[in-house]
């Protein structure tokens, strides 16, 4: 498939599209919606601090998470851009606490599900540092006329798509359908997409590792071995790594995909299940690091993309990145 330099998002995801004869359009039809969804989220994050929308909204999300105002922004953006378009069956986000099937006024009938965090790295939006979106889509499979829990609950290897924004000092947007990798950035003086980074395929070695130290002391012992193991002198196989963490995932996965990392979030005696979110952080991630010959395992060694989600804000711990560092990783955390 021709990776052009310079092409539009939308005529990328019509190339896409081709590859599926049988295809309606409604996909793509909704990638278009989406995209337009998240290049108002991206103009309102640059102007946040001269709007008065830094800060915090006086309310929770339903994980008991003081909502910043900007969260519910994009949260409402999101919604509301997708929720007429005919293309969704429903969607979740990292912000409710329900499924939100499309309600009776909007067309019916929709194949696909949505799932987002609508703003990741909620820590950083008062402090110009690069948040992002994630999201996932994966298709109805129930027979209920609207959705239900089921059709959300699906493991990461029933994606059809998944992808993120970052809003950084360019806005870039990475998706895939499961035919690489690619990286758009957004060009502001025409609002449009162009394809800067095709066919992303994340670096064999790792440079970096990213995981917040100031939980150490929460760490159970083989933790503190893993990391320990990345900062251990050995030339031959590239180590010490770097230490580098922002502290909003879609920021450090970007940098270690592009170049060459492992991001980890362990379970610790504070969040003894991990903090990150199976559905709306961990698995669209895991998709895009494995089409960029990465890899994404739990601490229990498990393929994040085979887990079979029990609950929509399940949480678990991620270690996500090059393939031999996760290889390393898990046989670290297994011995
Ligand atoms: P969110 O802002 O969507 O709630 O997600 C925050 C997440 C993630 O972006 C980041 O990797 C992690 O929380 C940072 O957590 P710590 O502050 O505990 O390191
Ligand atoms: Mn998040
Ligand atoms: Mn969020």
């Amino acid at each position: 498939m021709p990776t052009k330099l310079g092409t539009t998002i939308t005529k990328k995801i019509m190339e896409e599209q081709r590859l599926y004869p049988s295809a309606s359009g409604n996909f793509s039809g909704m990638l278009y919606e989406l995209v337009v969804g998240l290049k108002v989220i991206a103009y309102e994050v640059n102007k946040a601090g001269l709007m008065g929308i830094l800060g915090k909204a006086g309310s929770s999300n339903i994980q008991g998470e003081e909502q910043q105002k900007l969260d519910v922004f994009a949260n409402t953006t999101l919604i509301h851009k997708m929720d007429h378009t005919g293309y969704l069956a429903g969607m979740a986000s990292e912000e409710n606490e329900d499924i939100f099937p499309i309600p009776d006024r909007h067309p019916q009938g929709g194949k696909y599900i949505l799932l987002f965090d609508p703003l990741d790295g909620s820590s950083n939006i008062d402090v110009n540092i690069s948040i992002g979106t994630i999201f996932s889509v994966f298709r109805k499979i129930s027979d209920h006329p609207k959705c239900e829990l089921k059709d959300f609950l699906q493991p990461g290897t029933q994606l059809l798509a998944s992808g993120y924004a970052v809003y950084g000092s360019s806005t870039m947007f990475v998706y895939s359908t499961g035919y690489g990798v690619q990286g758009f950035t957004l060009d502001p003086g025409v609002g449009e997409f162009i394809l800067s980074h095709p066919d992303i395929m994340t670096p064999k070695k790792a440079s970096y590792y990213s995981i917040n130290e100031g939980n150490s002391v929460n760490w159970d012992a083989k933790i503190t071995k893993l990391v320990n193991y990345f900062k251990m002198d050995d030339k031959a196989s590239g180590r010490p790594l770097s230490g580098r963490y922002i502290g909003s995932l879609v920021a450090d996965f970007h940098r270690n995909l592009l170049k060459g990392g492992i991001f980890m979030y362990p379970p610790d005696k504070k969040s003894p299940n991990g903090k990150l979110r199976l559905m709306y952080e961990a698995i669209p991630l895991a998709y895009i690091a494995e089409q960029a010959g990465g890899a994404a395992i739990d601490c229990f060694g498990n393929r994040i993309l085979d887990i079979v989600p029990k609950e929509l804000h399940q949480r678990t711990s991620l270690i996500i990145g090059g393939k031999d560092a996760v290889e390393q990783a898990r046989r670290i955390l297994l011995e």
